[in-house]
Order: structure tokens, then C-alpha cells, then sequence
């Protein structure tokens, strides 16, 4: 099996973002796995496993986020950056921003969201949710590539496939929330599950419901495009400079230590 300690989850415009890619297809005994490749950032041999499948053809609630991670770990990755589309419910975000969040609420329902079903019962420390060794990179990069970042939200996400009601937003508002996402979660949770260092590193394409007026898909795919090269170049840098091995200062390489119930 090939193998490689980096990868990048990421939506449309991403696709071509590996040198000398390798189309993978994999399945694992969760199921099929979204589109993946592997190939490399420079010397760094790396992955690239776009989400939404061929085509932007699997939407967010559908998405076997079990089999994305568990394929993920099988190849040795010990580090995901997560690119996510966003929209600002914070009005002081704008489209074209990139947000790095520190935590999130999680507003799905139908999604599977652990690895750990059966014994020994398993409750994961999420106090610290995302990686923050690759938090602290990708807001450095993305300011050194000339993006506006916003180095502190809280992330919520939604089940979709639809928008949300303005009415939602402005209860998500109230309980502190910054932007609006559908696939978030539990991508984050099943990472920290195996161990796995995870961050988000999202962009704004709208405005939330009831912030602005109408919302459609091409909104995220204009914005995605206009701010594509930065951003690409953000995720350069910041898997260039991962410290290989990890370094141990976060808590995402022994999650598992003390959240069993033997
Ligand atoms: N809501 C949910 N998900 C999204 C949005 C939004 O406004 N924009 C991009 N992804």
C-alpha cells in the first residue's frame, strides 16, 4: 500500500494540487473511499483526497467520512489539513477570508460519528479540538501569502444538503458562532479517534442565510477560484514546514491514552 504521513482533504478546485499524482481507488471495511491521490508538495510525499468524490458528485450528509480517515491512517497519514467552504456568520467576515477555528458545535443528526461502537467504551478529549501545531502554520502561511485570516472562530456545522434558515443562523449566532459549514463534522472527531493531528483551514464564500440575501453553490465556486492561488500556496508552505517526526506538543497523537473504560 502506498503510503504517506501528509494529507490534505479538500473540496473542488483542489484537484491537481499533488505533483506526479497517483489516482487511488480503496476500499476499507467502512466502504468506498472518496477520490484519492498520492503523490507530492515538493519532496514531501503526500495525499490528496477530495471529499465531494468525482465531479463534486457526493453532497456533505452522504459522505462516509468513516472510510475517508480509517483509509487515511491505514496509509500511515498522521497529520489532515481540511479545506472547508464556509459561510460568515460573523459579520465582521467577509468572502475571501480564511478562517482557522479553535472549535465548533456540531449541529448534524444522521452522520456516523465514531470508530468506537462497541467496547472498550471510548470517550475522546475533545477540550482542544483541532491540531495546534498546524493551526499555528496555517495562520502564518495563509497571512504570509497575503490572505485576511481570522485566527480565532468557532465552527458550526450543519447537516445539509440545504442552506440554513436565516432563523438558524441567528440562533447559531447567540450561541457564539462564527461560520457555517456541512462538512466538518465528525471528519474532525473520527481524525482525533485514530490519533490523527487534524485542522480546518476554511474560506469564506457567502455570508450566512439572513445575512445576505439568497444563497447558491457558485458563490463558493467563484470565491474558491479568485482566492485558489494563495491558499494553494498556504498549503505549500504549511506542509513544507510539518515537523516530521511529530513533535508531541499537541494532544491529537495520544488521544487514545486515557479515553478507554477497560
Ligand atoms: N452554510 C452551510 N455550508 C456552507 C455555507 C453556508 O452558508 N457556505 C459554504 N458552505
Amino acid at each position: 500500500m502506498k503510503r504517506a504521513k501528509v494529507a490534505i482533504i479538500g473540496g473542488t478546485g483542489l484537484e491537481n494540487f499533488l505533483l506526479d499524482a497517483e489516482k487511488l481507488r480503496m476500499e476499507t471495511c467502512y466502504g468506498v473511499v472518496s477520490t484519492l491521490f498520492v503523490g507530492r508538495v515538493n519532496i514531501r510525499e503526500a495525499i490528496f483526497l477530495c471529499r465531494h468524490g468525482p465531479n463534486h458528485s457526493v453532497p456533505p450528509h452522504k459522505i462516509n467520512y468513516r472510510a475517508n480517515v480509517f483509509a487515511l491512517h491505514e496509509m500511515g497519514v498522521e497529520r489532515i489539513i481540511a479545506v472547508n467552504a464556509v459561510g460568515a456568520i460573523n459579520r465582521d467576515f467577509k468572502p475571501g477570508d480564511i478562517v482557522v477555528p479553535h472549535d465548533f458545535v456540531d449541529f448534524t443528526k444522521l452522520r456516523a460519528v465514531t470508530f468506537y461502537d462497541d467496547a472498550p467504551v471510548t470517550h475522546i478529549d475533545v477540550s482542544q479540538p483541532y491540531c495546534p501545531e498546524i493551526r499555528g502554520l496555517l495562520i502564518d502561511n495563509a497571512r504570509k501569502a497575503g490572505l485576511r485570516v481570522w485566527d480565532k472562530a468557532v465552527l458550526v456545522c450543519t447537516e445539509g444538503p440545504r442552506f440554513e434558515t436565516p432563523a438558524e443562523i441567528e440562533v447559531y449566532r447567540r450561541l457564539g458562532c462564527d461560520v457555517v459549514g456541512m462538512t466538518g463534522i465528525p471528519e474532525a472527531v473520527l481524525a482525533r479517534e485514530l490519533e490523527i493531528c487534524y485542522a480546518p483551514f476554511c474560506f469564506v464564500s457567502n455570508m450566512a442565510a439572513g445575512v445576505q440575501e439568497g444563497l447558491t453553490p457558485f458563490e463558493v465556486a467563484k470565491v474558491s477560484e479568485k482566492i485558489m492561488p494563495k491558499l494553494r500556496q498556504a498549503l505549500i508552505w504549511t506542509v513544507e514546514a510539518l515537523p516530521i517526526p511529530r513533535m508531541g506538543k499537541c494532544p491529537c497523537a495520544n488521544a487514545l491514552r486515557d479515553a478507554r473504560i477497560k
